[in-house]
């Protein structure tokens, strides 16, 4: 079997990249290892960049985002008793954050690209490996029904998240990485009461960590930071209302609404880096090739821009094949540019540079937010900072312009 872009993986990444390239006329398969009911069940995410939401509506599946999503125009840090908003307008030009679910978004993506469109995805079919990467002809290996099978593609995107075999494909000695891993996890509950206040609520507390999110004005998603080796079994719906309630200054939490859990479920906080993204014709992109810890919002945003490079570069690539023969621009003059393939060529250093910015924003913004140890001096500090943060014009714009996201690199 041969395809034009073989794609492992159909979380956000890979459904993007199949329908932005399916629009197009690019043929891609998907290789997916659950079944699509469970990949469509995860609850993760909830913050989405204006970015992310414009490659969405480029997709043709941002309908049911800009009817039901919710425009926010800023955040509130809750630290020492007191409560301080950031107005993202005010502080970077007119942008804005739309809260709708990473659920929602997989939803209407499989139904754009699957149902509407016959995009293909073999579901319950897992990657063993790739092989012939650096070659004409890539080769996706799977399983799928007890037998092995393989893909023969032009370009390999590897979708797989961080756990997949796309990046284990490649030899330690070809690859780099970077990565730390933080001394607490988050709990968080999915809960169908109505949000505790209209914007998301960061807070900064003595005992710890804690995050009041939402997914609709019915439904709210709390996070506290507890123990790296904590266990759902450990806390009860009350249990966690509780601690939730002790973390927030005192006229937000008589504002919590409380009520059975949807969904509990505990997340491991990891900064992590592979580089570089790109090794012959395979392409990593998302949680395949970086992880941020949930702070900043950043993890599926950085997912959607990989995505609009790598999607970029694709059509450059297919496009100029069209319009212009392989063999007049299959040896580039030393000097020029090969406009063909130049794209795919800084795909990884183009991405990468704004990877790395996240990274470090969702790095910084995890270590003021969270409670490392008991040193007094360190919360002392972290008091100070935001103090001065909250205060300042330039540190308001910082947290603004790094939340809403970053702009993506344009090309012609
Ligand atoms: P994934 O969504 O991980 O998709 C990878 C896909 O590849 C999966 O469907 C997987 O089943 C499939 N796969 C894996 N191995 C194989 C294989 N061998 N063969 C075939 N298929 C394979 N980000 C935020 O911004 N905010 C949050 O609150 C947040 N919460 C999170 C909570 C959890 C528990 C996790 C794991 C992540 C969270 N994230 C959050 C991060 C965000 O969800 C991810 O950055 C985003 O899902 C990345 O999308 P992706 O498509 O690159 O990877
Ligand atoms: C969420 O709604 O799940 C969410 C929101 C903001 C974050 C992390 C998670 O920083």
């Amino acid at each position: 079997m041969r395809t034009q872009v073989g794609i492992i993986g159909s979380g956000p990444s890979g459904l993007l990249l199949a329908r932005l390239l399916q629009l197009q006329g690019i043929d891609t398969v998907i290789v997916e290892s659950r079944s699509r009911e469970y990949v469509a069940g995860r609850i993760r995410a909830g913050v989405i960049e204006q970015g992310m939401a414009d490659l969405l509506r480029e997709a043709r599946a941002g309908e049911r985002m800009d009817r039901e999503g919710l425009i926010h125009e800023g955040i509130n840090i809750a630290f020492d008793g007191r409560l301080e908003r950031i107005d993202f307008p005010k502080h970077t030009n007119g942008k804005v954050v739309m809260v709708y679910g990473q659920t929602e978004i997989t939803h209407d993506l499989m139904k754009a690209h699957i149902d509407e469109a016959g995009g293909i995805v073999y579901y319950e079919a897992s990657a063993v490996r790739v092989d012939d990467y650096d070659t004409k002809s890539p080769r996706i290996i799977y399983e799928r029904n007890g037998q092995q099978k393989e893909l023969v593609c032009d370009f390999v995107a590897g979708c797989d998240g961080f756990h997949g075999v796309a990046r284990r494909s490649i030899p330690n000695n070809k690859i780099t990485t970077f990565e730390r891993t933080y001394p607490f996890g988050w709990l968080g509950i999915l809960s169908d009461v109505p949000p505790v206040k209209d914007e998301l609520i960061y807070a900064n507390h003595e005992r710890g960590f804690a995050l009041c999110s939402m997914r609709s004005h019915t439904r709210s998603r709390y996070y506290v930071q507890c123990e790296i080796d904590d266990k759902v079994e450990n806390w009860t719906d009350d249990a966690f209302w509780e601690e939730l309630c002790r973390r927030l200054p005192p006229d937000a939490a008589e504002n919590v609404t409380t009520g059975p859990r949807l969904e509990m479920s505990i997340t491991p906080l990891h900064s992590f880096v592979a580089e570089p993204m790109r090794f012959g014709r395979l392409f990593l992109a998302g949680d395949a090739a970086h992880i941020v810890p949930p702070t900043g919002a950043k993890g599926l945003n950085l997912a959607a821009s990989d995505i609009y490079y790598l999607s970029r570069a694709l059509l450059a690539y297919y496009k100029d094949k069209r319009s212009s023969p392989v063999d007049k621009r299959s040896t580039p003059q030393s000097g020029s540019v090969d406009k063909r393939t130049d794209l795919l060529d800084r795909y990884s250093e183009t991405a990468l540079r704004r990877v790395w910015k996240a990274i470090r924003f969702s790095w910084w913004y995890t270590s003021l937010l969270h409670k490392f140890d008991d040193d007094p001096l360190s919360r002392r500090l972290q008091i100070s900072e935001l103090d001065y943060l909250t205060s300042s014009d330039a540190g308001r714009t910082m947290i603004a312009e790094n939340y809403v996201g970053l702009p993506y690199e344009k090309f012609e």
